[in-house]
Parts: C-alpha cells; structure tokens; sequence
C-alpha cells in the first residue's frame, strides 16, 4: 500500500523545497518534484500546506501509577490524542517504585505500551541505587533505553540524593546512556510545604508558593555541575523559569552538553491560575514545577530562538478532578500532572511562528529534529527524507481551531488550553505510512504502535568518550628517592 502527499511544501529543520513525498511499506521512498502516484496509491492534497516530520514528545506519563492513584490517560487513548494533533510518537517514562527491579518495571511498561495506536519509546527512571541497578541499566540499554530520568524532588518518593546522582550519571556516561533530571530541591519543596501548610495555606496557591523559582534553579545547576564532574551529557526536563535556563545557558557557555525541554504550558500558561477562587480551576493546574510569571516565559521563548533550549514537550500527565480532589484539604496531596499532548504543536506553532519567534524550519526542530538527534532517532525520524518513517504532518498554517475540552480525544476532563483560538492545525497525520487523522476524525488501530530502540552511543556520547578519554587523570610518576646513609 502507498500513499503520495501532493503539491505540498517540504519543511525540515535545515530548509524547505517544494516536493511530493511517496511512502510506502511504512518508509518514504521518495522526495521529489512532481512524483508519480504508484497505481492504486493513495493521494493526500498537500496544496497550500507544509509537510513536516510528525511531532515527537519526548515526555509524557500514560497511566503512571503516582501520588497515590493512576494516570487516567492510557497508551491507547493518550497516542490517538498525540495523532490528532500531528504528533506521531512519544517517549514515555517507565518508573520503577523504590527497591524494585528496573527490568520488571520495564516489562510492566511494556506491556501497557501494547496498546498504542502509533509508535512509542520509554525512558526508564532510577530511583533508588545497588549494584543490581547498575546492571540492570546495560539490561534497558540492550532493550533499546538510552536515557535515565532522575526525580530531585518528590522527597520520600522518588527523589534520589547527589550520591545516587553521581553513581548513575557516572554509569550512564559508561554506558553510552543520557541523563535525565527533574530539577526541584525537593527538601526545600517539603520544609515550604510544611511551613505553608502550617500557615494555613492548604489550597492550591500553597503549591505554587512551595515550588518558587529558585528551588528548581539551585537543583538545575547542581545536576549540571555533578555532570560536568563526572563528564556526561545532561538533559533538563521541564525547564520552567528563567534562573534554570540560565544555569543552562552557563553550562552551554563554558562546553557542556547540557539540553533543556520547556513544555508548551510553561511558555503561555502563566501562575495567576493557581490564585482562582474557584479550586477546581486552580487544582486542575497543578503540575511540578508550576506555571510561571510572563518574565519566565519571555525566557523560554529566548532559549528556543537563540538554541540554548531544544525541545518543547508536554510532561502530559493526566489526572482528572474527582483525582485531583485527592487534595481538596492539603494541596500536597493534590496529583502533578497537566495535558496537552494534542495541543503542543498547535500551541507552538500559533505563539511560536505566527508571531515571528520561530521560523517554520525552528518549530520543526524544537517539536521533532532536535529530539530525534538527541534519543538517537535521526533520520529515522525527525525528517521527512527518503528512508526515514512515514511519520508526517501536513500542516495548514491558515486553518482555525478553538481548543475545547469538549472536543479533544484525551480522556481529560480539562484543558488547560481551553478557549484559546490558533492559528494553524494539522489537516492530516499520516502514521507508518498510513493516514491516521484527516478532516477531523482519527482512522487508529490498538496495537499498532511500535515499540522504538533507541541505541545507546549518540553521536555527542561517542566525541565525550573521546574528550573524557584524553583528559583521564593521570598519577605522577615519581622517581624513587634512594636514602643516603651519612
Ligand atoms: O507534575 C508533574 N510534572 N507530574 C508528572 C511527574 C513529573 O514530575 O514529571
Ligand atoms: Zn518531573
Ligand atoms: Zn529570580
Ligand atoms: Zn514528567
């Protein structure tokens, strides 16, 4: 079966060119003007719009079990919402529970990920430390993970101390393995927490004012530093605020290889929500770390323009009201988690390219290219080249929508995008060569999705090795002094 996308305008990370793109057996075959329809091809009208590499978010948490409960969002549910708003794969996080088995948790993981409609990868958590850990890292590296996400905060759960940062960053480098942080202190997010509380602050204000932006800044620039010491890469997930970033712009400025990943949330959703009288409203955005002033976001935004930040996510994890009452009395207990999967691209594109920010080829890499070359996906995915997935968006970058949580495929009972109109959508989604989203309605099948290996050994890890190599410490040689009798 193959499928020709027409009359369409190529937008890759490095240019766009007029070109039809022919797919077929899952793969493009062919990039060029005025191609051929095979016979008995299906033709997709790309006239007046741009084909892009699908989407890939590589943060999102789909029936996470936390805080608690579990997320609402299934494999199933949660890739069908990602293809309707033309992501065509994520990066989910397999989080074993303190003292269990990295390779058990992956199995759970994987399992669960048999569900999805469209391809899927997992980045596995470690949240505690032994040497079994450590062997069962090379045990998800040779399953196809090669990045580990460490929690600073969630004090009590599944934060780790610097020492476990260090044995794992240091294992992650020898294995050709990224390091991932959640960057929050989280003994000063518990001792805020407490004082809060016994302040009588127990709404959803309190979580806000628990998770300042200093908090998440002093965690950002220690993992970086434990990096630097060790000598590994470093991935900042969520990167929320400007002293964070500027951690960040710091490393990258002395010659780390430090990568930072705002969510779409934080680069328009702002914390004044968290001071609504209604609780629902306020709770319903309650997410680690929380939503920040205008000045942080004016940030993001800098970083994703000038490259010191290189992918935009969602961290989607979904926890519905009656969950997030979980809280009603104690905002610690309220779940972390937010949604926009299906909205990511749209929200991007619509304050990213339509007000001058991001060229279309910039929104291209911070949604897809970037991440495909950092998890080792590139060119698999991330472009639209001959022998690459027939992972695509043709996107219509004059077409309205007004997001409503009535109308989203996410199981959420919100949006925290609700009401806002863009400019810019996905006309269709094409999936392993197939087309999965046209004229608003999703043609997916369970199962479908792949579960992608990502090999350890990225090009960054590969010229680290090399640079750690010649600058390994060396002992002094000393010549032996013999003692002179008098
Ligand atoms: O609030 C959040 N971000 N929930 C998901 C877990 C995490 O910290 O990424
Ligand atoms: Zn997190
Ligand atoms: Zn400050
Ligand atoms: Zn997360």
């Amino acid at each position: 079966m193959s499928l020709l996308v027409r009359g369409g305008t190529v937008v890759n990370a490095d240019r766009s060119f007029r070109a039809d793109v022919l797919c077929a057996d899952g793969v493009i075959k062919a990039v060029g003007p005025d191609l051929d329809a095979p016979a008995g091809a299906e033709v997709v009208d790309a006239g007046g719009a741009y084909v892009m590499p699908g989407g890939i978010d590589p943060h999102t948490h789909m029936e996470m079990p936390f805080m608690g409960t579990v997320a609402c969002e299934d494999f199933e549910s949660g890739t069908s919402s990602m293809l309707a708003g033309g992501t065509t794969m994520l990066i989910d996080f397999c989080i074993p529970a303190p003292q269990q088995s990295l390779t058990d948790a992956l199995d759970q993981w994987t399992e669960w990920g048999k569900k999805a409609v469209a391809d899927y990868s997992f980045h596995v958590a470690i949240t505690w430390w032994s040497d079994r850990v450590a062997q069962q890292m090379a045990e998800c590296v040779d399953r196809g993970v090669n990045s580990f996400k460490h929690f600073m905060a969630y004090k009590g759960a599944l934060m780790v101390d610097d020492e476990i940062l260090f044995k794992s960053f240091s294992r992650c480098r020898d294995l050709g393995a990224l390091p991932l942080v959640h960057a929050e202190n989280g003994d000063a997010v518990f001792l805020l927490q407490q004082q809060l509380l016994n302040q009588g602050i127990t709404g959803p204000e309190g979580h806000a004012l628990s998770r300042p932006p200093h908090v998440e800044a002093e965690a950002a620039n220690r993992a970086i530093m434990i990096a630097q010491t060790v000598g590994v890469p470093l991935y900042v997930v969520h990167t929320s605020c400007k002293e964070a970033h500027d951690a960040i712009k710091r490393a990258r400025d002395s010659g780390l290889r430090v990568y930072g990943e705002p969510l779409a949330q934080h680069l328009v959703l702002d914390e004044s929500v968290y001071y609504e009288k209604d609780w629902d409203l306020a709770a319903s955005r309650v997410m680690s770390p929380p939503f920040r002033s205008k000045e942080h976001q004016k940030s993001l935004w800098d970083g994703l323009v000038s490259g010191s930040l290189q992918v935009v996510a969602t961290d989607h994890c979904a926890f519905n009201l009656q969950q997030k009452r979980m809280g009603q009395d104690n905002f610690t207990r309220i779940p972390n988690g937010t949604g926009g999967i299906e909205e990511r691209l749209k929200v991007v594109w619509h304050f990213g390219v339509n007000t001058g920010r991001l060229t279309p080829n910039e929104f291209v890499a911070v949604t897809s290219a970037n991440c495909a070359k950092i998890y080792n996906l590139y060119p698999q995915k991330g472009v639209v080249a001959a022998g690459a997935d027939a992972d695509l968006v043709v996107w219509d970058p004059q077409a309205q929508h007004t997001i409503r949580q009535k109308a989203h495929h996410s199981k959420l009972d919100v949006n925290v995008f609700e009401g806002l109109t863009v400019t810019g959508v996905p006309r269709v989604t094409i999936s392993q060569g197939r087309v999965v989203w046209k004229d608003g309605a999703l043609d997916v099948r369970r199962g479908q999705g792949r579960n992608i290996r990502r090999p350890a050994f990225a090009p960054a890890f590969k010229a680290q090795t090399v640079w750690n190599e010649r600058t390994r410490p060396h002992p002094v040689r000393r010549q032996v002094q013999v003692q002179q009798t008098p």
